[in-house]
């Protein structure tokens, strides 16, 4: 993507260049876009929130009369609500609350707040704030490791794992699965602090027991030719929940989709690594979802055993059955409704499914049925 803009903007130098010497070729050259914006693909409503948040993307379109989304580029305050540049006027969304649930709040603003940030993106806002750079790049090709609170979330560069000699069992979220050395990256490493986030560590809670023997390593991994195979796609690593269960599933694709918000990227053209140590498969009813996030099939991470395989980019996702996160049985405030985030990913699935509407224009049938998904109708 960052070639191809390069490459666009490398053109239109030269195209002023040689304004004067060749006109025959620049009538050729605008035939082509400068941005393959059909791998953008969300819904045409998150587009003005999309370019808010890409604007060296908007910076393209505006000068590319290929661009189908010009006319969002007059307004580009639109936002998520999440974001530091985000006025509450042009946020998504904001809840409703009927009533005030005594006991969470004294008054509907504050009810109001509580419940955006419990369920719709003040929910993204409080992950953001979260974050912290625990193993820190000092030269470039170095990797990296910052995550929110109690690693619920984490992303990592040119991360190492080494599967040379581990084991498997039956058990799919063996805690002590890999040990000192076999996980890390060149980078300072704050190694007390990190420590301290362990207080949630459960397998579909933190992602504490994977990480906690990160190693500060003594060689670049990818540079140093320490890797057999080398991962350039980004990746995303998931811990599933019951693939035969849609309440439990759908909370693997909501909070794949909360941490592809904090992370700004909605990119299909990644790879999404099941963190499974056992050696079973895993049985999905609703495999179908995932074409809405990835154009491949979900990788199994036994597919790399007995190598070592470095990640150049890696994000592991916000986990389905958080203790204060999005889950079937979340603790939310009541009276409140009308939540942002849940209409913005049945839209987002919908869309990236291909699955159209039909009847009711207002897509109150389908997304609320997507909204009572993952939340037993609690949304
Ligand atoms: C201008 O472009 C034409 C067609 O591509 C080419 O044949 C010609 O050599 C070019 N002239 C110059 C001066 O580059
Ligand atoms: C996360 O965001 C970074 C920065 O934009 C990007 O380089 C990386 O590819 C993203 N990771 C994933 C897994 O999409
Ligand atoms: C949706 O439609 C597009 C264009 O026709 C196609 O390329 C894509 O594969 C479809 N996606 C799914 C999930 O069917």
């Amino acid at each position: 993507m960052l070639m191809l803009l390069a490459f666009g903007v490398l053109l239109q130098e030269i195209l002023a260049n040689a304004q004067d010497e060749n006109l025959t070729d620049i009538k050729n050259i605008p035939e082509v876009p400068l941005y393959s914006y059909k791998s953008i693909n969300v819904p045409e409503e998150h587009i003005p929130y999309f370019l808010h948040n890409n604007r060296h993307i908007a910076t393209v379109c505006k000068q590319d009369s290929h661009c189908p989304y010009k006319t969002y580029l007059k307004n580009l305050k639109s936002c998520w609500g999440y974001e530091r540049s985000c006025k509450p006027e042009y946020r998504f969304g904001y809840p409703v609350c009927d009533y005030v649930e005594m006991g969470w709040a004294n008054d509907i603003e504050t009810a109001q707040q509580i419940f955006w940030k419990q369920a719709d993106f003040g929910y993204v806002k409080e992950r953001l704030d979260e974050m912290k750079t625990h193993c820190k790049p000092i030269a470039k090709g170095d990797s990296s490791l910052a995550c929110s609170q109690y690693l619920q979330h984490c992303r990592a560069t040119n991360l190492y794992i080494d599967l040379r000699t581990i084991k498997r069992n039956h058990d799919r979220f063996k805690e002590d699965f890999l040990q000192e050395g076999q996980i890390g990256g060149h980078c300072n490493f704050n190694s007390q602090a990190f420590m301290a986030e362990g207080q949630r560590k459960s397998p579909l809670q933190s992602w504490f027991a994977e990480l906690q023997t990160y190693t500060p390593l003594s060689f670049r991994p990818i540079e140093d030719g320490k890797c057999d195979i080398i991962i350039e796609k980004p990746t995303y690593f998931m811990k599933l929940d019951a693939g035969v269960n849609m309440y439990h599933h759908f909370c693997d694709f909501v909070n794949l989709y909360i941490t592809q918000h904090i992370n700004n990227s909605f990119s299909a053209d990644v790879n999404i690594v099941m963190w499974d140590t056992s050696s079973y498969g895993y049985g999905d009813l609703f495999s179908e979802t995932w074409k809405a996030f990835t154009d491949y099939h979900i990788i199994h991470l036994k597919t790399y055993d007995s190598k070592r395989v470095c990640f150049k980019e890696a994000v592991f996702s916000l986990l389905p059955r958080m203790r204060y996160g999005l889950f079937y049985n979340t603790p939310l405030i009541s009276g409140c409704h009308g939540t942002g985030l849940f209409r913005a990913f049945s839209q987002h699935v919908l869309h990236r499914l291909n699955i159209t509407q039909e009847g009711p224009k207002d897509g109150k049938f389908a997304s609320q049925y997507l909204h009572a998904v993952p939340t037993t109708g609690k949304y």
